[in-house]
């Protein structure tokens, strides 16, 4: 029988972003997924000072943070031109070229997941798997992301924009405008890393101060009462699939980063202990939010439930985490489609011509 030649596909880890950890268990965990007799990985770290390498050492270096001391990691540079797509490398014998098929960014935050990364691989005509550049750039910013889900009709929770620029008097003012309780959040962060619960007008300012240590845009937004859920969404347009609903169930408090990653309150629970109807209107919600932001590929849509079940937006994720424990790929498992499935599906969109 004819031996089809391995997709080389380019696995993009690390970054120049808060995240950079989280990006590592990510790319370590498609590593382990990725068929090797379909594909053939070509891993590609990105320091935390945006240095692009080739690594060519052993994928358990990389949750390790080890990666970078290995011999076996050369630089890299994407070469602009549609007509390449290949990547040059600067091994101990000099530059060469690195042919890839496709490139699977597993890079979250800022610099991967908001649509740079995505306009960088357009350029140099690979193709690449998951969201374009305007859904992950919109996806990026929380403010912009309620704007267009909101004139989608789908429920937003109240908010205010406050800009680096902006005095505090603007501050106290538009945090009168949201109410309290309120969060406060950088537009463009993740893994609830700045982010505020303020209960009272004397504790925005602190708030605000913390939040713009992250970006220099920042979300007030009325505190939405409830639990969140999430819906994991693969495809594009009128085929989509969809993954089982999940919830958060919270101790106390709200999601903050220790809770994200080693859960000690926080529970998750896959499927949401819901009603069929409940769970589909959210499958339905989070399905047009998703085509709303013209996303494609992959992307976790994040919702609250209300005690009176409104559904309230609260952010799309174009990059979710996508350790074999992410919620990602649970709800995915949860709906019969395991973890090497899902990629043989996310790479087979990003190559289809
Ligand atoms: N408007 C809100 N109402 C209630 N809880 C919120 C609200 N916004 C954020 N949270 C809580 O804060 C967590 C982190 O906020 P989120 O906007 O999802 O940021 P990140 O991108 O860092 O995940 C959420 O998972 C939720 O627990
Ligand atoms: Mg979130």
């Amino acid at each position: 029988m004819e031996k089809t030649e391995k997709l080389k596909v380019a696995v993009l880890f690390g970054g120049c972003s808060s995240e950079y950890a989280i990006s590592l268990q990510s790319a370590y965990a498609v590593l382990q997924h990725l068929d090797g007799e379909r594909y053939l990985p070509v891993p590609i770290g990105i320091t935390r000072q945006g240095q692009w390498m080739r690594y060519e050492g052993g994928i358990e270096k990389i949750p390790r943070d080890t990666w970078l001391q290995d011999p076996l990691c050369h630089p890299v540079v994407v070469l602009p031109g549609h007509e390449t797509g290949a990547l040059m490398e600067w091994g101990p014998a000099g530059p060469s070229q690195v042919a890839v098929d496709v490139a699977l960014p597993m890079l979250h935050g800022k610099n991967g997941e908001d649509g740079t990364v995505q306009g960088l691989l357009e350029l140099a005509g690979i193709p690449y798997a998951g969201c374009g550049v305007l859904s992950s750039a919109l996806g990026m910013d929380k403010d912009l992301a309620h704007r267009v889900a909101a004139q989608s009709g789908v429920a937003v929770p109240r908010s205010e924009v406050i800009f680096k620029e902006d005095r505090p008097e603007h501050w106290a003012r538009s945090g009168r405008a949201v109410g309290y309780p309120l969060f406060c959040k950088p537009a463009r962060g993740g893994s609830s890393l700045g982010i505020t619960q303020v209960e009272n007008p004397a504790a925005l300012a602190c708030a605000v101060r913390e939040a713009l240590e992250q970006d220099d845009k920042v979300v007030l937004e009325a505190a939405v009462p409830g639990f969140e859920v999430g819906c994991a969404i693969l495809g594009r347009g009128g085929a989509l699939t969809m993954g089982v609903v999940d919830e958060i169930e919270l101790a106390d408090g709200f999601l903050d980063y220790g809770e994200k990653y080693h859960r000690s309150t926080a529970k998750v629970h896959t499927p949401a202990r819901l009603d069929a109807d409940t769970a589909q209107r959210i499958q339905n919600t989070a399905a047009q939010v998703y085509r709303a932001l013209d996303c494609r590929g992959f992307a976790r849509v994040d919702l609250f439930l209300t005690p009176k079940g409104e559904i309230v937006f609260n952010e799309v994720n174009t990059l979710p985490g996508m350790t074999a424990a992410s919620r990602f790929p649970k709800m995915l498992e949860a709906a019969g489609i395991s973890f090497s499935e899902m990629l043989d599906r996310i790479l087979a969109e990003a190559v289809r011509p």
